[in-house]
């Protein structure tokens, strides 16, 4: 097999630049090595930046969006009791976009499924060959047969557990790495929300987010302990635990169903540098992570694929190889301000095991300055709206 692009992950990277390459004329093939379903049964962010949301109008999968999904101008942040809201559009003239992961992942499949570019799924034991090679390819295995792929380029879009980053020789990459100690236990559940915008709340007994996905359907958080168990939270417990660090209010006014799905995800920024190794450009999850609270692990995944879609694009225009030089500069300048924000969001809105006095009360100090400055107000707002690109 051939194609000028090889591209390893059906995630949300992996499709949006298959879809974005195709409409350039650049014929690529996505290798996956899971089954379709199992892609979209994994629930995991929500929220679109209108940098995002104009990539996927680019990339001509947005209108199912634009018919769903919800427009959010505002967002809330809850402590000591109280929430604040912050006035997103008021304050920067943007707003956000609440639509799935999910849905954003089966518009992309459905595109692509249209326009008859292929997909492999269930490919197992991809391997990354000759990178360094003006002709690099990718071997793996398909209902049983070995099969090798030959192309001009790898686009490594298969996650942090993917092989793509750990094909590049370790003293060819930087890591920067910083966990923390606790997760986040999500639930979905086909309820109203209680709420019109997400709320983030801080509270004595931890982080909670109040989030959805639609007029009839929730997603909701609590921080909880990198030692507990999904099975170990009933639904009960999950909903009165939630609803004590919601906000009375919210709480009092909640309705709440079944979980449809239920999972626990730690937290951890994580950077590999440089996003590129000879003919392998790294983009989403397989180059970076950012902690769940600022919702910008998605929104990073569809920047990165913009900025390689174009380098790519220049390259087979006959533009030189100067566009695809600059691809990880570019991506790294974005998603390190991204890591910040992360960063600081989380450890603003979260109790950390042991934290000591001094820490507690700078973490107070800098709510209560957000609560009271408009330009702490804007700032925020910023970078939850999104960066520019
Ligand atoms: P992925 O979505 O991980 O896709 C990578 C794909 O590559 C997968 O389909 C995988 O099966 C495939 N793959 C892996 N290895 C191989 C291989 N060897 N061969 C072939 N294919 C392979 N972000 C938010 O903004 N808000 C959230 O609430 C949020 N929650 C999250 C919860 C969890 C548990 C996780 C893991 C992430 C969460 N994120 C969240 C982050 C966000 O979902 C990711 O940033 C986004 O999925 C990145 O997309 P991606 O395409 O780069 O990677
Ligand atoms: C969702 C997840 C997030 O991490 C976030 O910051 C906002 C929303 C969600 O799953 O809806």
């Amino acid at each position: 097999m051939r194609a000028q692009v090889a591209i390893i992950g059906a995630g949300p990277a992996g499709l949006l630049l298959g879809q974005l390459l195709y409409k350039a004329g650049i014929d690529a093939v996505i290798l996956e090595q899971r089954t379709p379903d199992y892609v979209l049964g994994r629930i995991r962010a929500g929220v679109l930046e209108q940098g995002t949301v104009d990539i996927l109008d680019l990339a001509g999968v947005s209108e199912r969006l634009h018919a769903h999904a919800l427009i959010h101008e505002g967002v809330e942040i809850g402590a000591g009791g109280q929430r604040h809201r912050i006035a997103l559009k008021e304050l920067v003239g943007k707003v956000v976009t609440v639509y799935g992961q999910t849905e954003v992942t089966r518009d992309l499949m459905d595109a692509r499924a249209a326009c008859g570019a292929p997909s492999i799924y269930e490919a197992e034991s991809v391997e990354l060959h000759d990178i360094t090679s003006a002709h690099p390819s990718v071997t793996f295995v398909h209902k049983g047969v070995k099969q090798r792929l030959e192309c001009d380029f790898i686009a490594g879009c298969d996650g942090y557990y993917g092989v793509s980053r750990r094909s590049i020789p370790p003293e060819a990459l930087s890591l920067f790495e910083r966990t923390y100690p606790f997760g986040w236990l999500g639930v979905l559940a086909d309820v109203p929300p209680a709420w019109d915008e997400l709320i983030y709340a801080d509270s004595e007994r931890g982080f909670a987010l109040a989030s959805m996905r639609s007029e009839t359907r929730v997603r909701c958080y609590v921080q909880c302990s990198l030692d507990d168990k999904v099975e170990e939270w009933s639904d009960d417990r999950f909903w009165a635990e939630f609803k004590r660090r919601v906000g009375e209010d919210v709480a009092a006014r909640m309705t709440i169903g079944p979980s449809l799905e239920k999972s626990i995800a730690p937290l951890r920024s994580f950077v590999a540098e440089p996003m590129r190794y000879g003919q392998l450009f790294l983009a989403g999850d397989a180059a970076h992570i950012v902690p769940p609270t600022g919702a910008k692990g998605l929104n990073l995944a569809a920047s990165d694929v913009f900025y390689l879609h174009e380098a790519l694009t220049g390259y087979y225009k006959g533009d030189s190889r100067v566009a695809l030089d600059h691809y990880s500069g570019r991506a790294l300048r974005r998603v390190w301000q991204a890591v910040r924000f992360s960063w600081w969001m989380t450890s603003l809105l979260h109790r950390f095991p042991g934290e000591d006095p001094f820490t507690s009360r700078i973490r107070v100090a800098e709510l209560e300055y957000l609560f009271s400055s408009e330009a702490a107000q804007r700032k925020l707002a910023e970078n939850y709206v999104g960066l520019p690109l």
